[in-house]
């Protein structure tokens, strides 16, 4: 088996693969392959380190260990067993077996993680004399097995725990929206620095510290400290701390362009400036409590992104559509020169906010199909030739 070169599958939530292939292509990294929720690139093992720190939209990163063909648990535990365990995982490690598995052999694929679990063990304690003790956590050493019809494919999950879990929302408060899902949802608004980033309705604030770590150019990986790739005999910690220095070497201060976040919700504003001190961007963000019609709006120009409730989770409907109107109203009288932006999984109440939308940007969030409208707010009269 080669550990240098081999495939890397990147996996990401529905939606967010083709914002993942920018990014990875951003990093030098080759696609070969993209798929609804995945990318694939190739690199060593030491280059899953550069990915799980600088990508924003991607969940897991999975280096490939061997692939087979398997039809049946007995195959599966074979073909495990005969991959050379012992250079790679210590029997000190705590070991977690996570699976994908369609196959008619299966019925619960935690018979498949048994079974893979059982291989590992059992050829580490026969080159070694002890087995490493498993569990469910992905804090540790993580196995990925992915086996659909007669094609296997084991992994080393090299994040260990999602990345899009960044460590810094302490505070989630209602209805968060995933760290990776802001992310792309910013990238999808084409939003540069040197524009202003105003986000009405910030709850926890997901929105602005992603854009204002964006801004300031600060992998998201920085503020974590535990990956699944430290826990095997393959990590090489001199270029993980070399790679993590050249990122914070990378970072830059102050962003050119203002990040505003306001709530009505005083607790939110509290959780958001929280998160975004464990962010290290508090700094870069002014947050107020308002309405979100008192937003300041700074003269010349940026995005304005909000992220109403919509109705499936929170809210009610009625009430929900005066504040999809005032939305409207809002990015109409206040918010000229700017583009305006709704993330929502609500497609009637979006109706409301009674602008022609420029482009509707597919998302998922959870199962919940979403969109984000993107407004064109001209200024003076082309404002109302844009209205329906
Ligand atoms: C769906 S949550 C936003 C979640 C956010 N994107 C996050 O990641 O945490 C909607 C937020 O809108 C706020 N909100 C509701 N009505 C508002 C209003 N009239 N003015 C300002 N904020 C409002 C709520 O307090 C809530 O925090």
């Amino acid at each position: 088996m080669d550990i240098m070169k081999n495939t890397i599958l990147i996996t990401t939530p529905k939606g967010l693969a083709p914002f993942l292939a920018e990014e990875v292509k951003a990093l030098g990294f080759p696609v070969n392959w993209t798929g609804i929720t995945g990318v694939e690139t190739e690199g060593c093992y030491n280059d899953t380190y550069t990915l799980n720190l600088h990508l924003r939209t991607a969940h897991h990163v999975l280096y490939l260990i061997k692939y087979f063909k398997c039809d049946s648990p007995d195959d599966l535990y074979k073909n495990v067993n005969l991959i050379p365990w012992e250079t790679m995982l210590s029997p000190d490690e705590v070991l977690c077996v996570v699976s994908h598995v369609e196959h008619p052999s299966i019925r619960d694929s935690r018979f498949a993680n048994l079974k893979c679990k059982d291989a590992i063990v059992d050829r580490i304690a026969r080159k070694k004399g002890r087995r490493p003790d498993s569990g469910p956590e992905r804090t540790c050493a993580v196995v990925n097995l992915f086996w659909k019809g007669d094609a296997c494919r084991v992994y080393i999950d090299t994040s260990g725990e999602s990345l899009s879990k960044r460590g810094y929302r302490k505070i989630p408060m209602d209805a968060p929206m995933q760290e990776t899902l802001a992310a792309a949802v910013i990238m999808a608004s084409g939003w540069k620095d040197t524009e202003n980033f105003i986000n009405p309705m910030c709850g926890s604030g997901t929105l602005a510290i992603e854009a204002a770590l964006i801004g300031i150019n600060k992998a998201p990986g920085l503020m974590r400290n535990n990956y699944g790739f430290m826990h095997t005999m393959l990590f090489n910690s001199e270029v993980w701390t070399d790679i993590r220095k050249k990122a914070i070497a990378a970072i830059r201060r102050p962003i050119p362009s203002e990040v505003i976040a306001t709530d009505i919700s005083m607790d939110a504003i509290d959780a958001a400036r929280q998160n975004a001190e464990n962010a290290g961007v508090k700094d870069c963000i002014k947050f107020s409590t308002c309405d979100f019609t008192e937003t300041t709006i700074p003269d010349s120009s940026g995005i304005v992104v909000i992220n109403p409730e919509y109705g499936l989770r929170l809210g009610n409907v009625e009430e929900l559509e005066t504040v999809y109107g005032g939305i409207g109203s809002f990015y109409k009288h206040h918010c000229q020169g700017y583009r305006g932006y709704v993330f929502t999984g609500n497609t009637k109440l979006v109706g409301k906010v009674g602008l022609k939308s420029k482009r509707r940007i597919p998302f998922y969030s959870g199962q919940i199909e979403c969109r984000l409208y993107e407004y064109e707010l001209f200024q003076g009269r082309q404002q109302e030739r844009s209205q329906i």
